[in-house]
This record gives structure tokens, sequence and C-alpha cells, in this order.
């Protein structure tokens, strides 16, 4: 309660600050007409988002949808993290300018590796019309798994009793929300790759360019679709408990049937398509509480 009430209280302290600052910083006659300044053109989907953790995650994403809607543009100036542990991108190049109407995302990554407990990240972003200020609040248990069993053999023996579970709850984090909206070789490197294409993998997962090349479409949406019961492969189908729709599926057959066609060798894989940070969405605060 207290925490909710510093909260708010904050908020309203920089609501009040931003409101001073954009007045000071338009001289009369200058830039935006007044009306507008007044007006607070962006709607967001939230600016603060909560995420529950397994013990020693190390990264965690989260994506802020905001959407200009007055019938003025308004434009993205700048974002800042208050630490190199936190790194913010949008999805477009700023100064990014929104049309009346227009919604876009702002990326947050957290490098949460060796912490512990109740982690909050800011991040200010700098508008026309003002300045937002973004939370991300991050719990990480304090204990972490018992040393006689690593997390990775804890994580295998849950996927074990329900192979289903890689989309779930704090599995999540790594397995599911890195893939979300995405297609193609995106989609592959976050959602098959975390298992496929790892040096660590156990032995259990194959390596798919010695078992796959050639192989036709109906191969791969069978495998992708339902995964194999008694298995760790999980089912990807929406329809099954999975997590992608069809036109992702199809989007990634097509993928895997150039990636392995028929003459297939190389012993190297082509590279992953790329390091660029893919936007996930984290459910909100205020939607999170069951
Ligand atoms: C911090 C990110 C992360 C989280 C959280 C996570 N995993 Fe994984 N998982 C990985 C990575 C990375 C691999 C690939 C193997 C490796 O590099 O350790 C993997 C591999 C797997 C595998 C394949 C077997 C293996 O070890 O290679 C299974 C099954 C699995 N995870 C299940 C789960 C389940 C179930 C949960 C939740 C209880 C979970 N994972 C949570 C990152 C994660
Ligand atoms: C949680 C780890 C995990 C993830 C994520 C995962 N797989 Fe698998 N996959 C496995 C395991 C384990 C097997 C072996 C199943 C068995 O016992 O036959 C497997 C088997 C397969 C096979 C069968 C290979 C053969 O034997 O012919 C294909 C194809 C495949 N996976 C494709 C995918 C694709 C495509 C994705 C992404 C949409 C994906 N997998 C994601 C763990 C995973």
């Amino acid at each position: 309660m207290k925490k909710q009430t510093a909260i708010w209280i904050l908020l309203a302290v920089l609501v009040l600050k931003a409101t001073v600052q954009t007045s000071a910083e338009s001289p009369t006659g200058d830039v935006a007409a007044p009306s507008q300044l007044n007006v607070n053109p962006w709607s967001w989907d939230a600016i603060e988002k909560k995420v529950e953790l397994p013990a020693m995650t190390n990264i965690v994403y989260f994506t802020f949808w905001l959407t200009n809607t007055s019938s003025e543009p308004a434009t993205l100036l700048s974002t800042e993290a208050e630490c190199d542990c936190t790194v913010v991108e949008a999805r477009k190049n700023l100064p990014w300018r929104f049309d009346p109407g227009e919604s876009g995302a702002i990326n947050m990554r957290i490098n949460t590796r060796g912490r512990s407990g109740q982690v909050m990240r800011v991040v200010v972003v700098h508008t026309s019309h003002g300045v937002q200020r973004l939370i991300a609040h991050i719990n990480i248990p304090l204990t972490p798994a018992p040393s006689n069993v690593s997390v990775r053999q804890r994580d295998v023996e849950v996927a074990r009793k329900d192979r289903q579970a890689v989309f779930k709850n704090g599995c999540a984090s790594c397995h599911a929300l890195p893939a979300a909206y995405l297609t193609g070789g995106a989609l592959f490197d976050k959602a098959c790759g975390i298992c496929h294409l790892s040096k660590h993998r156990a032995e259990m997962v194959p390596e798919l360019a010695s078992v796959a090349s050639g192989k036709d479409a109906d191969y791969w949406r069978d495998w992708i679709s339902y995964g194999k019961t008694g298995s760790l492969m999980p089912a990807f189908a929406k329809s099954e408990g999975g997590i992608l729709d069809t036109n992702q599926i199809e989007s990634l057959v097509e993928y895997l049937m150039q990636r392995y066609p028929a003459d297939f060798t190389d012993k190297h894989p082509p590279a992953r398509s790329s390091n660029r940070m893919i936007p996930v969405s984290i459910r909100s605060a205020e939607t999170s509480s069951p």
C-alpha cells in the first residue's frame, strides 16, 4: 500500500515536472501551438510493467507500446536509461515522428545477471510533448536452485512432466516471449534455436541439420504444430496449447525448407540472422495479478 502511494506521488511530481519543462522550453510563438501543449497526445499500453522470473535469469525483455491519440503529429525524441544494464531501443530511428493514430514500440532489454529480489529499472522518454517515465519491475527469487540440481536439470525435469511448460510462467521469458510476433528466420532463432542451435544443448535435442535436409512442408508443419508426445519437443500450434498462429507456422515451414534443402551439406549452419533486439510484450502490472 505504502509503495503504491509513493509511486503515485512520484508520478504526480513527474507529470508536474514534465508540464513545467514543456512550457519553459517553448517561448511564445515557437513551434507548437499552446493548445497542443496542454494535451498529452500519447497513450501507452502501460507505463509500468512487472514480471516474475526464475532464479539466475540473465536477461529480460520488456516492450512498451505507445500511440499518438491526438489529431496532430507528435515526436519521440530520445530515451535515457539509468545504467548500462538497460538497453533501450525504439523500433525506428529517433527522432520518430508519429502521425495521428500511429502506434509504435519501445523495447527495453535488461541485464539481471547476478541480481535477485525486487529489481526496478526506469527509462525516461523525451517527446515533443513532454517526458514519460517507464518502469520495469522484475522479481527474481532470492534462493537459487539447490546446488546439487542445476537450473537446467530442474528445467528439463519440469519439461518431462509437461513438454508445454516451456511456454508458461518463468520459462516463457526465454522460450516464448522472445518469439512473440516474429516470423521466418527470426522466429526460428528465438523459438527453435534456443534448443536446437544451442552449443550446450542436451543430447536428446537433435541437430536439425543432420536429420532435416530435404524434408517436405508436411514434415515441418507436423513437427512444429504437434511436437512429439512423451518427448521434450513441445507443440507450437496455438490450437495445441503452443504459442504460434498459422501464419507464423507457415512462415517457419517456408524458411526451414530453404534453410535445409535436399543437398544441404554445410556442417556450419547459416549465421543466426541477427543480434538485433527482439521485441516482446510482457503483461503489464495491472493485468498480471490473477
Ligand atoms: C534464462 C533463460 C531460460 C529459462 C528461464 C528457461 N530456459 Fe530452457 N533453455 C534455455 C537455453 C539457453 C537452452 C539451451 C540449452 C542451454 O544452452 O543450456 C534451454 C533448453 C531447454 C530444454 C532442452 C533440453 C536442454 O537442456 O538442452 C528444455 C526441455 C527446456 N529448456 C525447458 C525449460 C523449462 C521447462 C523451463 C521453465 C521451468 C525453462 N526451460 C526455462 C534457456 C532458458
Ligand atoms: C524445449 C526444447 C525444444 C524446442 C524449443 C524445439 N525443439 Fe524441436 N525437438 C526437441 C527435442 C527434445 C526433440 C527430439 C524429440 C524426440 O525425442 O524425437 C526435437 C525434435 C525436433 C524435430 C524432429 C527431428 C527428427 O528427428 O526428424 C524437428 C523437425 C524439430 N524438433 C523442429 C523444431 C522446430 C522447427 C522448433 C521451433 C518451432 C523446435 N523444434 C523447437 C526440443 C525442442
